[in-house]
């Protein structure tokens, strides 16, 4: 490692003057990427080569699996955040993890199940919750997502039910913590020497400090999902933790299998919904057609029945990866080389250099997409009006190879049922700040840093209400009639104090009119006098 390497990327990295010129460090990346010959650069000073060479990433995921490993040094970085879970372990621990998940996640029943719980979760909980703050009420969607995907999650994983779509959730804590140490934690990984972090984790200093106080909060979560889930008996259950849970008796190890479960379903599925619906926002023509679709597929006002009229909207479909290929929740992903090798591009790697393959900037290269990589085009997903999927080593949004995500088609059943409800029922208005390109904050998936503020507005002829929480629903519109009352009463003061004005207004100028004509007269009278 030449931590005091004097190129220009590793000073302009060193000194953040990248800064002055991108928004983010991922575009800059973008930037130095898209002008690499080989599509790989290195940032010495971290002894990081990044990639977004697909020929490299198919060779690194699949090609030499067993030569790019997570390795220690990641598995040190997120060590206290996520200890053993799936995705910090290679080997044995994650085999094992892996093996137990997939016989959960390949199940043939469980789309049905995933389905039932996300309809579930948008009818009664999401919904409801977005009737109750529309009408000029900024809301940040980001948030809203979190907590939508943090319950599916919880629901599906673990068999148990947050209620963190309820208003009264105190979710914050929860979550803060949580954004925290991914925050945090993805901080280490940028720091010049490990031992910066390490002798400030030593003596409890600064961000070592919080990220140790956030992942106390975190562990307090996950010991209260562990002991619920005791309780209620884990035998006869065939949720992803009971699996766990008859056959590992570790405490801290089941923790850690919980908490990267809640990192996978949470934070990846929330990130591609607030880009997905930042970006339709700015797209209403895509909007329109995903709606025109939904109408032909699904019936016009009609609420969706089934998983298989999910995968008839091709369109829709297209949409949500067009949107993951230009904001990539999990932005990029880093291996570290075991032996020395050699990269399909030529690129010499040495014995322990971490690589790292870039999804953000792999979706905006020329080289994979053509001249318009940075345009929002869902058409480019689709043939004769299917959709038909890409490479997915030119697009590794869900990895690909040995440790391909085992959420992908649980992801896209929260995406497009989501996207379908909230479209047709809803107005989405962006709300300030407005930025042109989204800020990201450092962290493990992609996070908004000022949320998603948005502007709801109720589409009362697609509203089913036969499928709403009534009770709910009847209270909001007893409010909202509560709200115009209110209004039209201001309207008839604002009215009366108009008129009382204009009265006060007459009456002034017609005594001023009289005063003058008063004083008119009385200086007539004095010059009268004055003449006699
Ligand atoms: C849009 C949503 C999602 C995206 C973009 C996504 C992306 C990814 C990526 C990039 C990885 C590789 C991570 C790494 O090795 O460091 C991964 C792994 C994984 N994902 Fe997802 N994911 C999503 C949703 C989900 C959901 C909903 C679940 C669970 C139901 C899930 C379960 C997993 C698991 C268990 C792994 C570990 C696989 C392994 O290491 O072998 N993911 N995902």
């Amino acid at each position: 490692m030449n931590i005091f390497c004097s190129c220009e990327t590793c000073q302009a990295y060193l000194t953040s003057s990248w800064s002055k010129d991108f928004d983010n460090l991922c575009d800059w990346y973008t930037h130095l990427l898209q002008n690499s010959p080989t599509k790989t650069i290195h940032i010495h000073m971290l002894r990081n080569t990044i990639t977004a060479n697909p020929d490299n990433v198919e060779y690194m995921l699949k090609t030499r699996f067993e030569n790019y490993p997570k390795g220690k040094n990641f598995s040190m970085i997120l060590g206290d955040f996520l200890g053993r879970g799936i995705f910090n372990v290679d080997g044995e621990l994650w085999s094992f993890q892996k093996k137990m998940a997939s016989l959960e996640l390949n199940k043939s029943s469980i789309r049905s199940f995933a389905f039932d719980i996300i309809n579930y979760e948008i009818k009664h909980r999401l919904v409801p919750l977005l009737l109750s703050k529309q009408d000029n009420h900024v809301l940040d969607m980001q948030d809203v997502f979190k907590r939508f995907s943090f319950n599916s999650m919880c629901k599906f994983s673990f068999g148990l039910d947050p209620m963190c779509l309820e208003q009264s959730f105190p979710i914050s804590h929860f979550s803060m913590s949580f954004d925290l140490a991914s925050k945090l934690s993805a901080e280490r990984a940028m720091t010049v020497s490990p031992l910066v972090w390490k002798l400030k984790r030593l003596f409890n200093l600064g961000s070592e400090k919080r990220l140790q106080e956030a992942v106390r909060m975190i562990n307090i979560l996950a010991k209260e999902v562990i002991r619920q889930r005791r309780k209620m008996g884990f035998c006869d259950h065939k949720d992803l933790l009971s699996r766990f849970m008859s056959s590992v008796n570790d405490e801290a190890y089941l923790r850690d299998i919980v908490i990267s479960f809640l990192l996978a379903g949470r934070d990846t599925v929330a990130s591609a919904l607030t880009s997905f619906f930042w970006l339709l926002a700015k797209h209403p023509e895509v909007e329109s057609a995903i709606r025109l679709e939904a109408d032909q597929v699904i019936g016009h006002d009609k609420d969706l029945t089934c998983f298989e009229q999910l995968q008839q909207l091709h369109y829709l479909q297209a949409a949500t990866y067009e949107s993951m290929r230009l904001y990539p929740p999990v932005q990029f992903n880093s291996k570290f080389c075991l032996q020395d090798d050699v990269l399909p591009d030529g690129t010499s790697l040495k014995s322990g250099t971490r690589v790292t393959y870039h999804s953000y900037a792999m979706g905006r290269l020329e080289q994979i997409w053509g001249q318009d990589c940075l345009e929002f085009k869902p058409q480019r997903w689709l043939k004769d009006g299917m959709f038909y999927p890409h490479n997915p080593f030119k697009y590794p949004i869900f990895q690909g190879g040995l440790r391909l995500c085992l959420g992908e088609e649980m992801a896209l059943l929260e995406l497009k049922s989501v996207a379908l409800s909230l479209l047709t029922k809803f107005h989405i208005q962006l709300a300030p700040p407005f930025y042109k390109t989204p800020r990201f904050s450092p962290g493990l998936t992609a996070t908004f840093s000022y949320g998603l503020p948005v502007k709801l507005k109720v589409n009362f002829n697609q509203l089913d209400f036969k499928n709403l929480d009534t009770e709910l629903l009847l209270k909001n519109i007893s409010i909202m009639q509560e709200n115009e009352k209110l209004r039209k009463r201001a309207e008839e003061l604002n009215q009366e104090n108009q008129a009382l004005l204009n009265e006060i207004k007459q009456k002034l100028s017609k005594d001023g009119n009289n005063n003058d004509s008063n004083n008119s007269s009385c200086n007539q009278n004095a010059s009268h006098s004055n003449n006699n």
